[in-house]
């Protein structure tokens, strides 16, 4: 009993993304050498592709592979195992032969912050913390209020004012405490962080943000076993604080390391990002590792208007890493790319899943892509969460008389 007990508790620790000190597991989010951010580092156990086949459709099937040392304290609402779809409607359209969408619209609060969200709430519980909350661009407050809610935890929602009602609406009816800030999702980031450290509230996505990534890295456990464990050659992400795009970088890696991938170096990332908070497309531009932060985001993909990316240098260095490109897409581009994704393969997303599917078809547009690439468009949000800016560019229903012999019109 003794030895198992050393075993499990010895499973991770955290490691500084700068300096590489090394930290055993706590809720420290920062090195006090350098101040940089902190990772999960694991001892992982042998694993074999069959580890997995016969679990849970659900992302803890990676267990192993996630930072959480008793498996009583997963907090789970059934998330991940998402779809990922030939698309050959769209393929055929914009001329790949091999386009597939990972459909992360369909998790149970219908976005991808399922994923880092759970394994969040389950570390504060592991933690003993008795309390969760989140700074949010929409998603992720009920993603954690969800997860909250199960876990039988209070959840602290502070998001910016002008959000999507659809996504306060769910938030709040999870139970969210939801404090509105008058301001950008950047001021909220700042308030949560502050009231955070005071409160001692396990915020997901910043003091408990080394863990809360590791959540997103299921989104290459689920490709590459979904693929037959085999490698995609390109992927385009939607991209706000960057977190996501390193952790699907981070999750190839490791199922590389152990050995349940060959070589993952050869694969290409595109980042995209909205015209009017494309901070790290910018930056890509001017071919410069300094992410200069937008004072007033201004686009359609709410989700995604994080002027200030906490991950922004981070994903540079990925796009250099694996020969990436970076792009971005205004309002009408996303808005026509998000009926172009339904139209084609019946997926309704959120703008920022539109942001995506647009700058994928600039990436074919530049030559960037070949047509038998094996590519994955991840699409992270759903579009009933996004009514009002998608209507905006709808034709309104015809309204004929209750009457069976009126002729449709339209
Ligand atoms: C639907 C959706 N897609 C993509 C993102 C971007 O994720 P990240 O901030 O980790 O880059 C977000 C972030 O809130 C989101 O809500
Ligand atoms: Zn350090």
């Amino acid at each position: 009993m003794v030895q198992e007990d050393v075993l499990i508790l010895t499973r991770t620790s955290l490691q500084c993304r700068e300096c590489k000190r090394e930290y055993p597991t706590a809720f420290i989010y920062v090195c006090e050498e350098c101040f940089g951010p902190l990772d999960v580092k694991y001892n992982f156990p042998a694993l074999s592709r069959d580890t997995f086949a016969a679990r849970e459709h659900t992302y803890w099937r990676y267990f192993e592979l996630l930072p959480i040392e008793d498996k009583s304290n997963i907090i789970s609402i059934g998330a991940g195992m998402t779809p990922l779809i030939k698309a050959e409607n769209l393929g055929k359209k914009l001329g790949l032969n091999n386009l597939y969408i990972k459909n992360d619209s369909v998790n149970p609060t219908f976005s991808f912050k399922d994923r880092p969200a759970g394994v969040a709430v389950s570390k504060a519980k592991e933690f003993g913390l008795t309390a969760v909350g989140c700074a949010s661009t929409g998603n992720l407050a009920s993603a954690t209020a969800a997860h909250a809610a199960k876990a039988g935890l209070p959840c602290h929602v502070f998001a910016p004012g002008n959000l999507e009602m659809a996504k306060i609406t769910q938030a709040l009816s999870y139970g969210a405490k939801y404090t509105a800030i008058d301001g950008t999702y950047d001021d909220a980031n700042r308030i949560a962080a502050r009231v955070g450290d005071r409160e001692k509230i396990g915020v997901v996505n910043i003091n408990m943000r080394s863990h809360y990534v590791e959540g997103s890295k299921t989104f290459s456990y689920e490709v590459a076993e979904q693929l037959d464990w085999d490698m995609p050659d390109h992927l385009v992400v939607p991209v706000g604080s960057g977190a996501m795009l390193n952790a699907i970088c981070k999750g190839f890696e490791e199922l590389e390391t152990v050995s349940l991938l060959d070589d993952v170096s050869g694969m290409h990332i595109t980042a995209a990002q909205a015209q009017g908070c494309a901070p790290i497309v910018d930056a890509f531009k001017r071919k410069s590792s300094d992410v200069i932060p937008v004072q007033n985001p201004d686009t359609v993909a709410k989700s995604l208007a994080i002027g200030d990316p906490g991950d922004g240098r981070y994903v540079l260095k990925r796009l250099q890493q694996y020969n990436g490109f970076a792009e971005s897409s205004d309002n009408q581009e996303i808005l026509d790319a998000i009926l172009l994704l339904a139209q084609t393969e019946g997926i309704f997303t959120e703008p920022a899943g539109g942001v995506a599917i647009s700058v994928l078809e600039k990436m074919v547009e530049q030559g960037r892509i070949d047509a038998n690439d094996k590519v994955v468009c991840y699409i992270t949000g759903n579009g009933l969460k996004a009514t009002e800016s998608i209507m905006s560019v709808l034709q309104k229903p015809s309204i004929i008389k209750a009457d069976p012999g009126e002729t449709i019109t339209n």
